[in-house]
């Protein structure tokens, strides 16, 4: 294996259009940190770089979302993320921003290389422009119906309903975010990057020389290698970025996908005058820690423009994770689906590492994954508190009971004392060969296996019992107990860095290094421990109940907004109206449609005559419900045959914010058969 001088680490930088969510620490910011703080303890010659991705497009609708300016956004987001990273102990060696002038002046300067080079295609293609607004619009500012499932809130990217990937082209009935008007097409001008130049390197690369990366990764790479790669735009007609350094690019930006990763660069100029010896020499360990999503752009985009430049390595790994979901459903920024984590800090104070803990023991590395709050719970109380906190409190209680928290000297050995000594050594060694490979789950896993076999020992040699009839014997067993704790204090700082403090704070001891890991005379004969104090304390059903209520009020109001804001339909002419003949109704008798969830079948009186409607509405009200119901029925709809079953006419229903359907009444008493107009 290639012996590195030195380490680069990066962390996908966070769009500063919102705060952190459990997601992104799951994904990339608790692996990374975890990686980046066992670099460290193992005295490894490391930086680590991150900050707010502020250009782009999800910046400037964000910003018309709030009425507020892009700046004003970026500066909000940009601190609380900054600031609640800080406080689940992410350890960044610089979070930056990529509005800096640094990083300004480093992108730019990165286009102007591969401009001079004649590296990109130029292009003119036709592109939706907002007369109105006066600007070209980004895909996500054009909104039309889906092709594939009639949604007509899907946005020119992507329909939010289906899940399929748009362009804008795809959409029919496009009309402008900005102003609602239909846009035209209009030419314009942009740089492409040819990353079909790049396919061969990329191959050869990524598919013969990197096949330890993970299967996820792998894979994803090369099937986007095996479809075939196509030239990229690297820039975008928008008024907030990063400007095109060449004549004749007025109104025109980098594409943030361009800029962003050159984010990492800007950062380690920011941090170090040393930053080229990190970015230039192969000697140096690059990389990237990200989410799934990010995939093609670290593995395929990012290395092209740096092979194009030339100057710069490329990542050693890319160790991308797939998704977290949040109680069963897709964590989701526009939706406020996610467990924040300024408020999850907020909420529950000093339990930074049960977070910590948590996302790692469950992380999404090879699947996506699910976070529930039960789960949470049964963690916290069950493993931090039962195993870790546990064993680390009967060592400190015992010692502090029967020596005045002296720690009592190691007498003779027995076989089993040397079986369990024995452990330490090859956890230490089970830890770092799962960090070193990206499987953080794996680490912590074994890592809590120490606490395991700290309280395996205590229960099987029951120093409690002995202390009156062998007190020699219960001063090895309590010295052995304090080595375990001391080797706990070593193991868990990569994962719970706060805990890790307590257990040498509860030892009176300093940090060790982590070539001290599976020593067993780390505490010395003599050496006086602090009082007692619990490590992790147990969370009460209330607590996550109280988080579950704020879940389950997102959802409420998700729904009501989803109910409440269906846009305006295009108009109808006061004939179109009239050609509706909607008549109040009375059901006459009502059954299921058999092998249907869905259907009623309805006779109903119109007035004019007794007729049979299908109705999908089962799911709502069963046939009793119905009869004797007044409704409104539009009685001059074409007749449809619905399961063999012809129905004439449609029963009008109404949705509640929680999604039901409703049917309608008037006001007041009124005659069936009477006209709705
Ligand atoms: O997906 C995201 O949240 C992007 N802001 C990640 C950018 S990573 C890097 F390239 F900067
Ligand atoms: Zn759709």
């Amino acid at each position: 294996m290639k012996n590195f001088k030195r380490y680069l680490v990066t962390s996908a930088l966070p769009y500063a259009n919102g705060p952190v969510h459990i997601g992104h620490l799951a994904g990339v910011y608790i692996p990374s940190d975890i990686y980046v703080r066992y670099l460290r303890l193992k005295g490894r010659k490391v930086i680590w770089v991150c900050g707010s991705d502020e250009n782009g497009v999800p910046i400037t609708i964000k910003a018309r979302q709030e009425g507020v300016t892009p700046q004003n956004i970026v500066d909000k987001y940009h601190n609380i993320i900054k600031n609640s990273f800080a406080q689940l102990g992410i350890s960044f060696d610089i979070y930056s921003r990529t509005t800096s002038p640094v990083h300004y002046k480093t992108s730019s300067d990165f286009f102007r290389t591969l401009y001079d080079k004649n590296i990109f295609e130029e292009q003119v293609t036709l592109q939706y422009y907002d007369e109105e607004a006066k600007q070209f619009l980004a895909d996500r500012y054009i909104t039309g119906t889906c092709p594939h499932c009639q949604n007509d809130r899907a946005y020119g990217d992507q329909c939010e309903k289906c899940g399929t990937t748009l362009s804008p082209n795809d959409l029919r009935d496009p009309k402008s975010a900005i102003t609602g008007s239909i846009p035209i097409k209009k030419e314009t001008k942009h740089w492409y990057l040819p990353l079909n130049n790049y396919e061969r390197f990329l191959r050869e690369w990524i598919l013969e020389g990197h096949k330890e990366w993970k299967a996820n990764v792998y894979g994803q790479c090369k099937s986007w290698l095996d479809l075939g790669l196509q030239p990229r735009a690297v820039s975008r007609d928008l008024d907030w970025g990063i400007p095109i350094p060449v004549e004749g690019a007025e109104g025109k930006v980098l594409y943030v996908w361009f800029d962003a990763p050159i984010g990492y660069i800007s950062a380690s100029k920011e941090l170090t005058g040393d930053w080229e010896k990190y970015w230039k020499s192969e000697d140096t360990k690059l990389v990237h820690f990200i989410g799934k999503d990010n995939i093609v752009f670290h593995c395929i985009v990012f290395p092209a423009m740096l092979k194009a430049h030339g100057e710069y390595i490329l990542p050693e790994n890319v160790p991308a994770n797939e998704f977290l979901n949040l109680e069963g459903d897709k964590i989701s920024t526009s939706r406020n689906w996610a467990v924040w984590l300024h408020e999850y800090l907020e909420d529950m104070p000093g339990k930074e590492d049960v977070l910590r803990y948590v996302l790692c023991a469950n992380a999404p590395e090879t699947k996506d994954n699910d976070f529930t709050w039960k789960d949470f719970q049964a963690r916290n109380n069950n493993e931090l508190v039962a195993i870790l906190g546990n064993f680390i409190n009967r060592a400190i209680v015992l010692t502090d009971k029967y020596y005045g928290g002296e720690v009592p000297a190691c007498g003779t050995l027995t076989s089993y004392d040397e079986e369990i000594l024995q452990e330490i050594p090859r956890i230490k060694k089970s830890v770092e060969d799962n960090i070193e490979n990206y499987r953080f789950r794996e680490a912590l896993r074994e890592a809590m296996n120490l606490a395991r076999l700290g309280n395996k020992y205590l229960a099987d040699t029951e120093p409690w019992k002995l202390v009156k009839t062998d007190p020699e014997r219960v001063k090895t067993i309590l010295n052995i107990a304090i080595q375990i704790s001391a080797n706990l204090g070593i193991v868990c700082e990569p994962f719970m860095p706060f805990t890790a403090k307590k257990i040498l704070r509860l030892l009176n001891s300093d940090k060790f290094g982590w070539e001290e890991l599976g020593k067993t005379y780390l505490i010395s004969a003599g050496h006086k421990v602090n009082k007692p104090e619990l490590l992790f304390e147990k969370i009460e059903d209330s607590t996550i109940e109280a988080q579950l209520l704020k879940l389950e009020n997102t959802k409420k109001s998700n729904m009501a907004n989803e109910a409440s804001i269906d846009p305006q339909k295009s108009s109808v002419t006061f004939d179109d109206f009239s050609k509706m003949d909607i008549r109040i109704s009375k059901v006459l008798e009502a059954e299921k449609v058999p092998k249907t969830k869905k259907l009623l079948k309805l006779t109903v009186d119109t007035g004019i005559d007794k007729r049979v409607i299908v109705s999908g509405i089962a799911e709502f009200y069963s046939p009793e419900e119905m009869v004797g119901r007044q409704v409104l029925v539009l009685v001059n709809l074409e007749p449809r045959t619905i399961k063999g079953i012809e129905s004439q006419g449609m029963i009008l229903m109404a949705q509640t914010s929680e999604g039901k359907m409703v049917t309608v009444k008037p006001a007041e008493d009124i005659i069936t058969g009477a006209y709705i107009g």
